[in-house]
Parts: structure tokens; sequence; C-alpha cells
């Protein structure tokens, strides 16, 4: 467990804006050195600069989290810089609209290209120093609320890749007992960011955006949200509990048990299911 963190190293993607600075802002006043990393070159330079300038021990790397090899020239540079790394938080994250079939082929492929696959590499490009270090180690991996329960309409890519990063951190959760590093999976609420205005990151080679972001949450929604300096807090606080699960909004609670009744109900109907119960399927029973 990371319980102290003073002078321990932490690396964040989408670092230059929203939760990624938040965390950081968290991290450098728990005493940590931070490598922030983001594709966004300026607003990065920006918000290191504005840390460095209190004090901070930070250090930059522009790096697209989508780009495999960008992803590992970011650990080595992290390395270079600190010498070691403790914290990886894989956080950046983007949204795309539309209906499943009016996404593009470049949507889809954008999406999970940043929120999934770049979660995957940043566990891969880092990991292996953790493991080698034996000083312990934490990895935080972005989803949302998105990631547990399902049913946005026009949110198809973000849905599916958040739902992605809930699977594979559990399975991460369970690799690092053995390895020496725990694992938390961030689901977010509503947090007042940018995440709305996310197509101004997307690289060319995945096409021009042509869906917008639409239904269930709009932007007004998000300026209600919460601050992400509070959940950079939380989740500096999760990873010295070591908690599995990351929420920030306690009131979501209600509707992750809904979903959890309705996998119930259907494991019941199952159960009871003319093709299960008359072939003498295991765990199949007649309705009495
Ligand atoms: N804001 C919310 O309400 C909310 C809710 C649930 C989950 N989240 C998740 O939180 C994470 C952070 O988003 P945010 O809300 O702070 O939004 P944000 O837009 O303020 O910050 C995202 C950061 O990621 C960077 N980024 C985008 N594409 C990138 C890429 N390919 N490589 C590296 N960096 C890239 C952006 O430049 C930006 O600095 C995302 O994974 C998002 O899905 C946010």
């Amino acid at each position: 467990m990371m319980s102290d963190l003073n002078g321990k190293v932490a690396f964040v993607t989408g670092a230059a804006s929203g939760i990624g600075l938040g965390m950081t802002r968290a991290f450098v006043n728990a005493g940590m050195r931070v490598m922030m990393a983001d594709i966004e070159q300026q607003a990065l330079a920006a918000a290191a600069r504005g840390l460095r300038d209190a004090g901070a021990a930070v250090e930059t790397v522009v790096c697209d989290v989508s780009d495999r090899a960008a992803v590992f020239a970011a650990a080595a540079a992290t390395l270079e810089a600190f010498g070691k790394v403790h914290v990886v938080c894989n956080n950046a994250g983007v949204t795309s609209g539309g209906l499943v079939e009016e996404c593009t082929e470049g949507d889809w492929h954008w999406v999970i290209g940043v929120n999934f696959l770049g979660v995957l590499h940043g566990c891969q490009a880092f990991l292996p120093h953790i493991r080698r270090q034996q000083e312990g180690g934490h990895i935080v991996n972005t989803s949302s609320m998105a990631g547990l329960l399902g049913g946005m309409p026009a949110w198809g890519p973000y849905n599916s890749t958040k739902f992605a990063v809930v699977g594979l951190t559990e399975v991460l959760r369970q690799e690092g007992r053995a390895g020496g590093f725990g694992a938390s999976v961030l689901c977010p609420g509503g947090v007042n960011t940018s995440i709305f205005e996310a197509p101004r990151n997307r690289p060319e080679r995945f096409g021009p955006q042509d869906s917008i972001v639409a239904d269930s949450v709009s932007s007004e929604d998000l300026k209600k949200g919460l601050d992400p300096d509070i959940v950079g807090r939380l989740v500096l606080e999760a990873i010295q509990a070591n908690r599995l699960y990351i929420f920030t909004d306690p009131r979501f609670r209600s509707m992750v048990e809904r979903r959890h009744e309705k996998v119930l109900a259907d494991f019941e109907w199952a159960a009871q299911s003319a093709a299960l119960v008359d072939s003498g399927a295991p765990g199949s029973s007649r309705p009495s």
C-alpha cells in the first residue's frame, strides 16, 4: 500500500486540464514529483509554469496516449527526469457523439485509442519499472460512472471504452497482488472540466469530427459539477487507502443498485427458461 507518498514520483496523462491537473495539484501538495503528460503543448506548458512558480517539482512531456511509442517514450522521459516512478494515472480521455451506426470508424478508433488503448499503453509502459523497483506502486485508470452504468444513447464509443477500463483495472488489481502494486479505477460523476471540447485534441489521422456530443449530459450540467481539485484530493486519499473504485458522487449508488437488480432479474429468468430447464442444465429449475 502506498500510504507515504512524500517524495514519490507520479506520471499523469491529460495533466494540462481538468481532472488530470487536479490530481497533479493534489500530488505536489503531498510532496510528490510529477511528470505531466498531455497532447496539448501550450496548455501543458502553462499549467506546469503555474505549478513550478509555486515551488512544485513538475516536468512535462507532450504525448498522444493513443500512440503506443509516444507513451513508452514518455515513460523513458519520466525515468530520466526523476529516476523512478510510483503512481501512474492513465487519465486522458475524450468523447464523441452520435448513434452507434452513425459514428464513423474514425470516431470509434479515436475514442478507443485514447480512452482504452491510452490506458493500456500507460500500464504496459510503466508496470515493468514499478515491478523492477520493488518500492510499491499504484495505477489509477480514469473511467467514469459511464463505466458502470450502460445505456447512454449517443455515447456508444465513450460508454463502451469506459466499461473496458473498469474491466482492465479489475484484472490489474488481481495481478498487482503478486506484483506489489495497487490499482484503482476512477469513476467520476459530473466534474467541471473541458471534456465537451474534446474534439480540440483529435489527431488528424482519425479524420474530421462530424457528430456532436449530444443527449444524456450537457455542458451546462458539467459546469455544476465537482471542482477537479476535489477529485484530485479524493484520488490521493484513495491511493493511500488502496480502494479499487473511486467514486466522486455518492448519489449514483442507487443507479448502480438498479443496474445490478436488472442483472439478477435476468439470471432468474434464465434459470427458469424452457431451453435450460428442458435440457436439465445446471442451475436451472422449473418455476414453482
Ligand atoms: N468531466 C467529467 O464530468 C468526467 C466524468 C467522468 C469521467 N471523466 C474522465 O476524466 C478524464 C479527464 O477528463 P476531464 O474531464 O478532465 O477533461 P479535460 O478535457 O478537461 O481534460 C482532458 C485532458 O486530456 C488531454 N488529452 C486529450 N486527448 C489526449 C491524447 N490523445 N493524449 C494525451 N492527452 C490527451 C486534453 O488535452 C486535456 O488536457 C477523461 O478520461 C474523462 O473521460 C470526466
